[in-house]
Formats: structure tokens, sequence, C-alpha cells
């Protein structure tokens, strides 16, 4: 099994580098790759995913992402951002299911911005489409207005566009998914007004009748929002676009106390995944040696359950995740008085150690 190693920039290195040594020490005979991507590579080779960091990512049968962006690289044109890597590995690889588990653990209840009782206990899972929608729909660009309220002035625009596969495909996901959970699923969307989203409901009710065991419901993007702020375990899995699922994914990330608690898995039809905390770089708090870890640690446990089939191995670092927290150990993003103070590299060794 191969395993590639994709840190970035900005605390990318820093947190992937507590989830390899997690994964050196279960000793389960995997061949570890590391290479630049985003920013990193920019600088190294003035692309942000260069053909070899492609090539390693399409070859091994999982990946393990850090972070990429930073807000020094705004102001080069776009297809050399860094986060153009991983929309192209999203692209390249046709990773269109993202899941974003949303759990707050009972250590860390009162760090959420909910009140306790609205989040204790809290386990959601949101299922982004990550590969079509407004993000990747052409045609996309600027150009002087030829029409509108302002004929004449520059103006830009970007297409909001979904197939009937696209919808079929991540409907069957969010379904099978709910199977094994609360076995019921809410699809968001935007129907009211938006074409691309009358057809996604129309889709997800159709494929609905083929699982008769899970219950479906329907909600208008606007109030998902509102419901997941007022009643959040009101949810089980959520199925949403692109865009609003990228939205409402980081506010249900909040929910649970801090987004660097958070995982993620993106997978393809072929089960192959891309693993990754779903927070961004966090310039603000790069190399100052605070970043949480435990993110990127529980992503690689994602990775050994979908894409590795090593359940137990993920089980033992989800266990040692919560064996830490309960020692009362808390990078500055969940520290609360009454708990213990400690750096991206402490918080590594200790859930190593946890691991016994
Ligand atoms: P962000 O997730 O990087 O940071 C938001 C806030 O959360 C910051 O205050 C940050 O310090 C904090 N934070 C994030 N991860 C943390 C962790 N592990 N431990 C403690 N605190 C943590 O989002 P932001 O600021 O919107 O974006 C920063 C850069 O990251 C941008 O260039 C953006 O494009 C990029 N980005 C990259 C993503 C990716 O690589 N998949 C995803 C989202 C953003
Ligand atoms: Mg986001």
């Amino acid at each position: 099994m191969k395993i590639a190693i994709l840190p970035g920039d900005g605390i990318g290195p820093e947190i992937v580098a507590e989830a390899v040594k997690v994964l050196k020490v279960l000793d389960l005979n995997f061949e570890l790759e590391t290479a630049l991507v985003g920013g990193a590579a920019f600088e190294a080779h003035g692309h942000p995913l260069p053909e070899a960091t492609l090539q390693l990512a399409k070859d091994a049968d999982a990946i393990l992402f850090g972070a990429v962006g930073d807000w020094k690289y705004d102001t080069l044109d776009r297809p050399l951002r860094p986060e153009q890597a991983i929309l192209g590995l999203r692209k390249n690889l046709g990773l269109f299911a993202n899941f974003r588990p949303a759990i707050c653990y009972p250590q860390l209840v009162d760090a959420s911005s909910l009140k306790r009782e609205l989040v204790s206990g809290l386990d959601i899972l949101i299922i982004r489409e990550l590969t079509g929608d407004i993000y990747f729909g052409q045609p996309r660009g600027r150009r002087i207005a030829t029409d509108g309220h302002f004929p004449g002035a520059e103006e830009a625009f970007d297409t909001m566009r979904y197939s009937r596969p696209e919808i079929e495909r991540i409907a069957h996901v969010a379904f099978q998914a709910a199977r094994k959970r609360g076995k019921r699923v809410t699809s968001v969307d935007k129907a009211n007004v938006l074409e691309t989203f009358q057809l996604w409901k129309e889709v997800v009710t159709e494929i609905g009748q083929q699982y008769p065991d899970v219950a479906l419901d329907h909600m208008y993007v606007d109030n998902a929002a509102m419901q997941l702020v007022k009643a959040p375990k009101k949810f089980d899995v959520v199925v949403t676009g692109n865009m609003f699922g990228d939205i409402l994914s980081d506010a249900a990330a909040m929910l649970t106390g801090s987004i660097g608690m958070l995982p993620s898995a993106s997978l393809n039809d072929k089960n192959q995944g891309l693993y990754e905390p779903s927070h961004g770089s966090a310039p603000d708090i790069a190399g100052k040696g605070v970043a949480n870890p435990l993110a990127t640690i529980l992503s690689a446990a994602m990775m050994l359950r979908f894409s590795l089939n090593q359940p137990e191995a993920a089980a033992r670092i989800e266990q040692a995740v919560d064996k830490v927290l309960s020692q009362g150990l808390r990078t500055p993003d969940i520290y609360s008085d009454g708990t213990t103070r400690v750096g991206t590299v402490e918080m590594g060794d200790a859930v190593v150690k946890a691991l016994g």
C-alpha cells in the first residue's frame, strides 16, 4: 500500500508531520512518499501542482494532504495560486464525494460557540459534492457587459451547473452512508430560485426511492444555515452541492468547538481518497508550533478505514485521540481553564504515547 504525503504550506507541514508519526508507530507496512504541493511547490518549481506530485497522487492508494494557501500568493494569477493544487487534485482524481463529519467530543463541549445542550452528543455528517457546481462550471470569465443593469461596465461571471449523473452518484453516496448511521438524509438546495438545484432536488428524490429504509427531507440552504445553529442535532446526513457544502461544513465545524478537530475524506468511484483536515493553512499561526494536529491525525484514521481497509487501526487512532482529550491536553484553539496547554508536537507525541 502506497500513501502519498502532501504537506503543502502554512501549518500543513507541521500538522502532517504529527500524523505521519502516528502512522509510522502503527507499523503497518505502508510505503510513505512525500511530495511538494501548493505554495511549497510554487516556491520550488514555479507551479502549485507539479506533474510529479500529480503522478504520485494518481499512483497512490491514498493521499494524506495538509493544507495550502497563504495571503502572500493572493496577487498571483489564479492558475498559480496554491488553492489550484487542491482543486486540480480533486478534478484529476475524480474525488467527487467529500465526507465531513462534525462530531462534538464530550470533553470539548464547552469549546463550542453554542450552548452545551445544543451540541452535546452532536454527530452529523456533511457530504459535499466536490467536482461540479459553480467552482468548475464553464463558461466563466470577465467581459464588458452588453446588457444587465450596467451595459458597458466590466463584469465577471461563473456558471452553476450539475448533470443528472453527477447528482445521482453523490445521492447514492449519501443514502449508503445514512444506512450505516441514523438513516436520515437531508438534501440541501435552493430549488426555489436556481434551476440547477431544481434538478438536484428531483434527482435526489428519485434516487431516494431506491432506499426506502432511509428517510429523506429537503431543505433550502438559507434555512439549513439557520437550523444548523438552532438545532444541529436534528440532522444526520446532509448532502449538498459544492458551494453550499463548503459554507455549511465550515459552519458545522465551529459547532464542535474548533475546526482544528475536524477531519475530511474526498473519495472517487474507486475508493481512492484524499484525506485532509477541514481547515486551511492558517497563515496566522503557521510556524508557531501551536496548530492543532488532531484534525489531520483523525484524517489519517479515516484514510485507514475508507481506502486502506484497516478499520482496527483507524479505531485505535480515534481512541488515542479521545484519550489525550480526556487527559486534558489542549492546543490553544481548544484550551479552556483547568486544562493543559500543549503545542503541535506535544499533542502528536501524546497521541503516539496513547497508542501504547
Ligand atoms: P483557515 O482554516 O486556514 O483558518 C481559519 C481560522 O482557524 C484561523 O484563525 C486559523 O488560525 C484557525 N485554524 C485553522 N486550522 C487550525 C488548527 N489546526 N489549529 C488551530 N487553529 C486553526 O481558513 P482561512 O483563514 O480562511 O484560510 C487561510 C488560507 O488557507 C487561505 O489561503 C485559504 O485559501 C486556504 N485554505 C486552504 C484549504 C485547503 O488546503 N484545503 C481549505 C481552506 C482554506
Ligand atoms: Mg472551506
